[in-house]
C-alpha cells in the first residue's frame, strides 16, 4: 500500500471508530462483554504478571476497559487511541484510581507521534484487538522496541488469524450416525496466507463500518520479530465446553476447540 492510501483508510477507520464510539461503550460498558471477560483480559493478564507499580502503555485503549482494570491491580497506565470519542469516554468512565491512569488521542500508527513518549518508560505495552484493525503495524512495532524498557514485553491480542477472520465462517451441520442425529458444528476457512482488507462491524447496530486487516501469523509475527521482539508467550483462549449446550444458536461458545482469539506474548532481551 501506498502512504497515501494508508493515510486515506486510516482516517476512514478513525472516523468509523469515532462514529461507533457511543455504541461501543454502551455495549462494553465498565467491565466489557463475554468476549472480553472470558476470553481476552484472562490470558491478557496471565502473559502480564504484572506487579504493581509497573508502568503500561494501552494500545488502542477504547473506552478504557484494559487501562482500568491493569490501573486496579496496581500498574501506572497510559491509554492511547487515535478515536477522540473512544478517549472521552475512557476519561468519563475513570471514577477510580484516577492518580494511576492518564488517556492520549494518539494515533498506533504513527512511529513519530509514538516516540514522543518518553524512551524506555514503560515496563510493558499491552493491546487488546486493536492491530487487525489498525493500516500498519510496522511503526508500532518499531517504537515499541524503544518505548519499553529493555526485558520488558507487549503483549497483544487479535482476532485469531486461522480461525476467525474474513475468509471464515461457521457452520451447523445435522449429522446423522449410528441411530443418532445431531449438530456439528464446524469453522470453515476459504483463505488464509494472503493479507487482505475488509470493511466490517465489531458490534450490530454498528454506525459505520470499519477496516478489518487480515493478516497470517507469518506476516503478524514476522513484523514483531524484524523489529526486535522475540515471541515467548501464547494464549488461544476458548469458551468453555458447558456454555455451548446453555447458548442457542451458533457461535464462538459452540467452540471448545477452536479458539476465536490469539493472545502473544513479544519480549525484548
Ligand atoms: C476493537 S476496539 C478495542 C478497544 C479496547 N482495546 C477494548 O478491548 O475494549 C479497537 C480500538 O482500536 C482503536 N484503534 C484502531 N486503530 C488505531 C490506531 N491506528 N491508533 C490508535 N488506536 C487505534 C480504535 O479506535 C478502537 O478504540
Amino acid at each position: 500500500m501506498t502512504e497515501e492510501s494508508i493515510n486515506l483508510i486510516n482516517n476512514q477507520t478513525r472516523e468509523a471508530w469515532n462514529a461507533t464510539a457511543k455504541v461501543w461503550d454502551e455495549r462494553m460498558g465498565d467491565e466489557g462483554n463475554d468476549f472480553y471477560r472470558v476470553l481476552v483480559r484472562p490470558a491478557i493478564e496471565k502473559l502480564l504478571q504484572l506487579k504493581p507499580g509497573q508502568r503500561i502503555l494501552d494500545v488502542g485503549c477504547g473506552n478504557g476497559l484494559t487501562t482500568r482494570r491493569l490501573a486496579s491491580l496496581g500498574a501506572r497506565m497510559l491509554g492511547i487511541d487515535f478515536a477522540s470519542e473512544m478517549i472521552n469516554n475512557a476519561r468519563k468512565r475513570t471514577n477510580y484510581n484516577q492518580e494511576l491512569i492518564e488517556y492520549q488521542v494518539l494515533d498506533a500508527t504513527d512511529e513519530t507521534a509514538l516516540l514522543k513518549l518518553c524512551e524506555s518508560s514503560f515496563d510493558a505495552a499491552v493491546s487488546a484487538m486493536v492491530l487487525m484493525n489498525m493500516a500498519e503495524i510496522e511503526p508500532l512495532f518499531k517504537a515499541l522496541t524503544k518505548l519499553v524498557r529493555p526485558g520488558g514485553c507487549f503483549i497483544f491480542a487479535v482476532m485469531h488469524p486461522c480461525f476467525n477472520s474474513m475468509h471464515t465462517s461457521m457452520a451447523a451441520e445435522l449429522i446423522e450416525k449410528e441411530n443418532l442425529i445431531y449438530t456439528e458444528y464446524s469453522v470453515k476457512v476459504k483463505a488464509y496466507l494472503k493479507p487482505t482488507k475488509v470493511r466490517g462491524l465489531a458490534l450490530e447496530n454498528q454506525p459505520q463500518p470499519h477496516t478489518y486487516f487480515h493478516r497470517p501469523l507469518n506476516i503478524l509475527l514476522n513484523t514483531a520479530f524484524n523489529a526486535g521482539f522475540v515471541l515467548d508467550g501464547l494464549e488461544e483462549p476458548t469458551f468453555l465446553p458447558e456454555l455451548a449446550a446453555e447458548n442457542i444458536g451458533i457461535g464462538w461458545s459452540k467452540f471448545s476447540e477452536i479458539p476465536p482469539v490469539i493472545v502473544a506474548r513479544l519480549r525484548l532481551l
